[in-house]
Formats: structure tokens, C-alpha cells, sequence
């Protein structure tokens, strides 16, 4: 079941309440009562004393009739005390329903407890066999005090203590429910706070100095988790905006060409020829379209699946094959160096797919007859592939973010097709790294630029 943490405290503190008023309640009742039996003690003893000196002087009829008329003003109409004289001689004996008390228990310290009939409490009696005098035989001495004024004392504080019991717990709920309340203001206006969040105020944050300190760890975490949806939501928003925009000019491309195609009668070869240049644009469409589809699922991370033990560099020369034609064209060279028994664990479409970019990369941004240099690493359990070509330098602000999707330093600046990249080939670069465990990166410097990324995982 699940309580408020209101109600769970609460219930705490009626239970802490009700095990101390317990507590003390007991000890308090044993008190009481030793206090009270130990008072009702003195009075006999010393009743019994007056009486008992009284009593042992006595040994004849004569005065012994003085000593019954003394007692009789003695005992009080009430029956609260009395007294009790056994003896073999009936001339010395004294007290009513002296037969039926003839036996009755005492312990060594000569207490007892005596029931008479129609009492609902028993008599305290001290007994004592007082010695023969004179005429008078020996006798037995008993006085009893009433008990009742004792357990009815005893009787009222127990009721007292459990109301009083009673009254405090239900206090200590009250009480306890304010203070839990209160205690638990910050959490309710931390709580507030939160609610009021929305993707609309999402750079606003929980004010973490005004909580206390066992609910701002808690805030900040809140604070962390939200600047990371911050992050992701604009990066989200600017790619959303990306995105419309990469989709936006080849699709205006194809309607312009469709409409200025049926504008006025066509030939079929003429036709063919729309066709055929629509069907590049789609073509670049598509490509947009399935390389934002991998980055989504690299996104929802994805890993890389079948996974091959392979030597790199024999997939590094597989994919430079299908560049030959290209690199003919604009006299280039690709030269592959480094650590060729390098192997490492990869899904090889994902690396030719990765090495692929590089080496666009590399061709569109190098000098006709340019050098381009493919270098393997094995760096402790990781294998580092860099394509390093000559070229205008990027400046280093653009480094780190050379990466992220639809970046491109110039945007201006067409390649050797005369199109526009998309600037999603890097993306995907990291993207295929980020699958198999590693890194991308990048550097330039001395006319020399170096982009790589590494792939884990290697078995040695
Ligand atoms: N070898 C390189 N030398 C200089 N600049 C580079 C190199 N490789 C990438 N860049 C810069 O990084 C940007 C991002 O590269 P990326 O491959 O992601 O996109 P793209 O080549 O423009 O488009 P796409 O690869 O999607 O067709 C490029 O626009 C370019 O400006
Ligand atoms: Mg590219």
C-alpha cells in the first residue's frame, strides 16, 4: 500500500508516542503502587503497635472488658480498620465473625490478606501471638485495614494514565502532522517549481541554494537531467530546422525542372533527359534520407551487430579499390601506412562505410595530384585508421564540430560534382565509431589535414 510520507510519519511518531507513554506509564504504575502498599504498611504497623502495647499490659477480665470497650471506640463505623483478638479463653477473645477467621494465612513477616464475606476488596492484616499475663492466656492479635481505598487509588491513576496515554498520542499526531507539513514545505514548492517546466521555459532551473540540504542533491540531478534535455531539445530543433532546409532545395530543384519541362511540348528525348536529372535529385533525396535514418538509429544506440574479426588493412585496400577511377581522374595516390597486421572486431560494412566518407572527404578537399595517406594504429585495445591529404587548412574553431550533423565549413564551396555535401558524412564517421566502442577526430595543421576515428574491441 502506499502512504504519504505525511501519513507515514505521522504513524511514526503516534507509535514512538504510544511505546514511551507506555513505558512510562509502567514504571509510573509500579511506583505508585510499592508507594501506596508501603504507606498502607506503615499505618497498620504502627495501628498495630498502639494497640499491641495496649493489649500485652492487660491480664485480667476485669480490664480486659476496659480493652474490648476501648477497641470498640476504635474501630470506625466505616470498618476501614479492624481488630482481632484469638484466644483459647472466650473471656479474652474480641471481634466480629471471629469464627470464621480462625484460619486464615500470614506470611513469615506476619502479613496476610483476609477476604471477608461481601467486600469486594481483601483486608490487610498484621498478626501477632502476644504472650500469656497474668489471668489472661496467650492470645492472638490481629488488625486489618481496608484495602479498598488502595486499589481504588491505584484503580483512578491507571484511568488517569491511559487518558492522559490517550490524550498525548492524539496530540502527537497533530502536532506531528503540522511538523511533518512543514518539514516537507520545500519539497512541495520544489515540486511546484518542476511542474511549471515545460519545453517552452526549459533553461529554467530548480533555485538549488533556497532548498535544504537533503533536497539539493535531489534538485541537482533535476538541474542535470534538465540541461541535458536543454541540449538534446535544441540540438533536435536546429536539426529539425536542418533538415528542412537540406530537404527543401533539391525538392524546389525538381518541381522548377518538372514545371519548366511541362511548361510547352517536349520531345521524348527531351523528357528523358527531366527525367533522368530528376532521378539524380531523388537519388540525392534518398541518400539524405538514409543516412539521417542510420544517424536516428545510431542515435537510439544501436551498436554494431555482427561483428568480424578482420585485419584492417585488407579492408582499407577493398575500399580504395572502388576510388580508383575517381583517384585516376584527378591524379591522386593513396598510400597506406602504419601497423598492417592491425585486426580488430568491426561490422566491415559499417568501417568501408566510415573510411569511405574520409576518403570523399579527402579527394574533394586536396590539389589536383595530391598525396593522400591512409595510417592503421593499434593503440592498446584499439585500432586508429586517420586519412591525412594536403589541403587549405581548417581553422581550428571548426574542428570539434566538424562532427555534428549538416555542419560544413563553407558552405559555399561546391565539390568536384559541383553539389553542395550535406555535411553528414562526418556524422556518420562518428557514428560508425560510437557503434563499435570508439572515437572520431580531427586535425589540421602544416597543410595537412587528419580525420579518423578508431574502432575497439581489438583481439590481440
Ligand atoms: N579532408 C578535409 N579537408 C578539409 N575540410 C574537410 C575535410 N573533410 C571534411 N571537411 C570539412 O568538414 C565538413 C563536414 O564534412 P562532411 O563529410 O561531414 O560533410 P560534406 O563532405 O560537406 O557532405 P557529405 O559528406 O555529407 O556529402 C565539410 O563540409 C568540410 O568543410
Ligand atoms: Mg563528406
Amino acid at each position: 500500500m502506499r502512504h504519504s510520507i505525511i501519513t507515514r510519519l505521522v504513524m511514526m511518531f503516534a507509535a514512538s508516542a504510544l511505546i514511551i507513554f507506555s513505558l512510562i506509564g509502567g514504571v509510573l504504575y509500579a511506583v505508585v503502587k510499592n508507594e501506596l502498599l508501603r504507606h498502607e504498611r506503615d499505618g497498620l504497623v504502627t495501628t498495630f503497635n498502639d494497640i499491641e502495647y495496649m493489649v500485652s499490659r492487660v491480664g485480667t477480665v476485669d480490664r480486659w472488658a476496659r480493652v474490648q470497650v476501648k477497641l470498640d471506640t476504635l474501630t470506625p463505623a466505616d470498618g476501614k480498620v479492624r481488630f482481632w483478638v484469638f484466644s483459647d479463653d472466650p473471656q479474652f477473645s474480641y471481634g466480629k465473625d471471629l469464627a470464621e477467621l480462625h484460619d486464615f494465612d500470614y506470611d513469615p513477616n506476619n502479613i496476610g490478606r483476609l477476604r471477608i464475606k461481601g467486600k469486594e476488596f481483601p483486608m490487610h492484616t498484621l498478626t501477632k501471638v502476644l504472650p500469656a499475663y497474668l489471668d489472661r492466656p496467650a492470645i492472638r492479635l490481629t488488625v486489618g485495614v481496608d484495602t479498598e481505598p488502595y486499589f481504588e487509588t491505584l484503580r483512578t491513576f491507571v484511568a488517569a494514565m491511559i487518558g492522559l496515554s490517550l490524550a498525548g498520542v492524539f496530540l502527537v499526531i497533530l502536532f506531528g502532522y503540522w511538523i511533518a507539513r512543514a518539514g516537507l514545505q520545500p519539497l512541495k514548492k520544489m515540486s511546484n517549481q518542476a511542474q511549471t517546466i515545460s519545453p517552452k521555459t526549459l533553461s529554467e532551473r530548480l533555485a538549488v541554494s533556497a532548498l535544504p540540504d537533503e533536497l539539493s542533491d535531489l534538485a541537482q540531478a533535476f538541474n542535470g537531467a534538465l540541461d541535458r534535455m536543454e541540449n538534446a531539445y535544441k540540438q533536435l530543433e536546429a536539426f529539425n530546422a536542418d533538415v528542412a532546409h537540406e530537404l527543401r532545395t533539391p525538392l524546389a530543384n525538381l518541381i522548377g525542372e518538372t514545371q519548366v519541362a511541362l511548361s510547352r511540348e517536349r520531345s521524348a528525348p527531351e523528357f528523358e533527359s527531366v527525367l533522368q536529372s530528376n532521378l539524380e535529385e531523388l537519388d540525392r533525396l534518398r541518400s539524405i534520407i538514409n543516412d539521417m535514418l542510420f544517424l536516428a538509429r545510431c542515435d537510439q544506440g544501436e551498436a554494431a551487430t555482427s561483428l568480424v574479426h578482420t585485419v584492417i588493412v585488407d579492408e582499407v585496400q577493398k575500399t580504395i579499390e572502388f576510388f580508383e577511377f575517381v583517384l585516376d581522374e584527378m591524379q591522386m595516390s593513396v598510400e597506406v601506412t602504419g601497423d598492417t597486421e592491425a585486426s580488430s572486431l568491426i561490422e566491415t560494412a559499417l568501417f568501408r562505410r566510415a573510411l569511405t566518407n574520409l576518403l570523399q572527404n579527402a579527394i574533394q578537399h586536396s590539389p589536383t595530384g595530391a598525396r593522400i595517406t591512409i595510417s592503421i594504429d593499434a593503440k592498446n585495445k584499439d585500432v586508429q585508421v586517420a586519412v591525412s591529404n594536403p589541403g587549405e587548412p581548417i581553422e581550428s574553431r571548426h574542428l570539434p564540430r566538424l562532427f555534428d550533423r549538416f555542419y560544413r565549413v563553407d558552405t559555399a564551396r561546391r565539390d568536384f560534382n559541383g553539389v553542395h555535401g550535406h555535411g553528414l558524412g562526418l556524422a556518420i564517421v562518428k557514428a560508425v565509431a560510437l557503434m563499435h566502442g570508439g572515437t572520431a577526430f580531427a586535425t589540421s595543421r602544416g597543410g595537412m589535414t587528419t580525420i579518423g576515428f578508431t574502432v575497439g574491441g581489438k583481439i590481440a
